[in-house]
């Protein structure tokens, strides 16, 4: 099977380490892709390649598509789902996993997402959707709690201001809806009921009716160690599916996946937009139960770095249940590794401010025990992978438990070297430090 990965991540380096280990697989085209995204057939893996097609060009995809008679094409980023990817892929009788424009609504539009699970009693925090200033202002003020400011579209990841004081949201509130900084992005915002409690990724394969849970993973969005600093695309992540440092108990899988994940997919087909693809649910888990703080219409990044490699079985297999609505003939149980997985972001210096680029990157070829996952990497003219980035690559490897996990992850940051370079020193320690507390 010939398939194509739009994106440029760490994300689709996964899939295609991933789709490339399938026996069906003989073929994987990337657009655009990165340095670490082309390698020849071998090694029990098919060919992949990059095309010089960038995500978002919609109608160069659909072309090249049909021109080297792509049999399935996997969407990794938001935006080309947000804009349609997948409705034009079917229009023209090409599989595309992932939703379609309507169905991605549940995460390019908060206040879809929001009415969405108010209307199906989907546990998640008090809202109010505006599109002008004084009813949002007015809102703030009579909430009498603090709260979290949203632009309703996709912002790249800022768009959400979590507030401390009503000065706060009220001064966020004039910039996204009176200047408006993210643009037609911010044309309605959110103001939703600041939540407290610890954070969990949880993502499910759906097929338009049934789901499939992956382990739940956590990322760290702060670009310094304890959380501090600014918010970045995520400076790492852990998967535990050995359960010793589990994210969520298998109790609170289950209620997640019964009051969560089912109630959404039946909702969406119940309301004539079935949902195929990958929901990604990002939880809180606050005192009084699990909240959903927002949905995903796509594989996570950089959980997916450290989901994917637990997955024992083969991901086309999944992929085409998904698109073919039968999913329930996967069997669940066998399908992940009781083990945890950890993945280090190594990030450009000033990242997630300007960095420089085109900077060499040494010490590839010395790691071992781990994965590395290339994200933000080219090759330059003399064939060298160098930066291209501000996150450039995340160093993944497994273990029998989380420490040993993340061991080998950091050993091989260690072996790793471009100027500049930063990673978090902590990833994983909360939950170590909980374990043991
Ligand atoms: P979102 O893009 O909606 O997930 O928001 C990004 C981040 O903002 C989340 O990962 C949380 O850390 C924080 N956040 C979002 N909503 C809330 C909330 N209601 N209460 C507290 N923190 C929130
Ligand atoms: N890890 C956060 C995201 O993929 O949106």
């Amino acid at each position: 099977m010939k398939i194509l990965i739009v994106g440029s991540g760490g994300r689709e380096h996964a899939l295609v380490w991933k789709l490339a280990q399938s026996p069906q697989v003989e073929n994987i085209l990337v657009a655009p892709g990165n340095a670490g995204t082309q390698w020849t057939a071998g090694e029990g893996r098919a060919a992949s390649r990059n095309v010089a097609i960038k995500a978002d060009d919609l109608d160069a995809l659909v072309k090249f598509a049909q021109e080297q008679a792509i049999e399935l094409t996997v969407v990794g980023p938001e935006v080309p789902l947000a804009d349609g990817i997948v409705d034009l892929f079917t229009e023209v009788g090409l599989h595309a996993f992932g939703p379609t424009q309507t169905a991605a609504q549940l995460e390019s539009s908060k206040a879809f997402s929001k009415a969405f699970m108010q209307r199906h009693h989907i546990p998640t925090a008090a809202y109010g959707a505006f599109t002008d200033y004084d009813s949002a202002s007015q809102f703030v003020c009579d909430f009498g709690k603090p709260v979290v400011v949203k632009a309703d579209g996709l912002a790249a990841g800022k768009g959400v201001v979590v507030c401390d004081t009503v000065d706060e949201a009220l001064e966020a509130l004039k910039r996204i809806l009176v200047e408006s900084e993210f643009g037609a992005a911010g044309a309605q915002v959110v103001i939703e009921e600041r939540l407290t409690g610890t954070e969990a990724s949880l993502l499910a394969f759906c097929d338009g009716y049934d789901v499939l849970m992956m382990p739940p993973a956590r990322d760290h969005k702060r670009v310094f160690d304890n959380d501090e600093g600014p918010n970045t695309g995520g400076m790492g992540a852990y998967c535990t599916g050995d359960m010793s440092h589990a994210l969520l108990s298998p109790e609170l899988l289950n209620e997640v996946r019964d009051t969560v994940l089912l109630p959404t997919v039946r909702g969406m087909a119940a309301e004539g937009i079935p949902y195929k693809g990958i929901l990604y649910a990002g939880l809180m888990l606050t005192p009084d139960g699990v909240r959903v703080l927002e949905f995903n219409a796509r594989f996570g990044d950089p959980e997916t770095q450290v989901i994917l490699p637990l997955l024992r079985a083969d991901l086309l297999k999944i992929l085409l249940a998904c698109i073919n609505g039968n999913l329930s003939n996967i069997d669940s149980q066998t399908l992940w590794q009781k083990e945890s997985c950890a993945g280090v972001v190594m990030a450009s210096g000033g990242y997630p401010n300007d960095y420089p680029k085109g900077l060499p990157i040494s010490g590839l070829d010395a790691v071992s025990d781990a994965v590395i996952f290339h994200a933000g990497t080219s090759s330059n003219a003399e064939g060298e992978t160098v930066t291209a980035g501000g996150r450039v690559l995340v160093a993944v490897a497994r273990g029998s438990n989380l420490e040993n996990a993340l061991d080998s992850a950091y050993k091989a940051v260690e072996q790793i070297h471009f100027d500049g370079a930063h990673y978090r020193r902590d990833i994983g320690r909360t939950a170590m430090a909980e374990a043991s507390s």
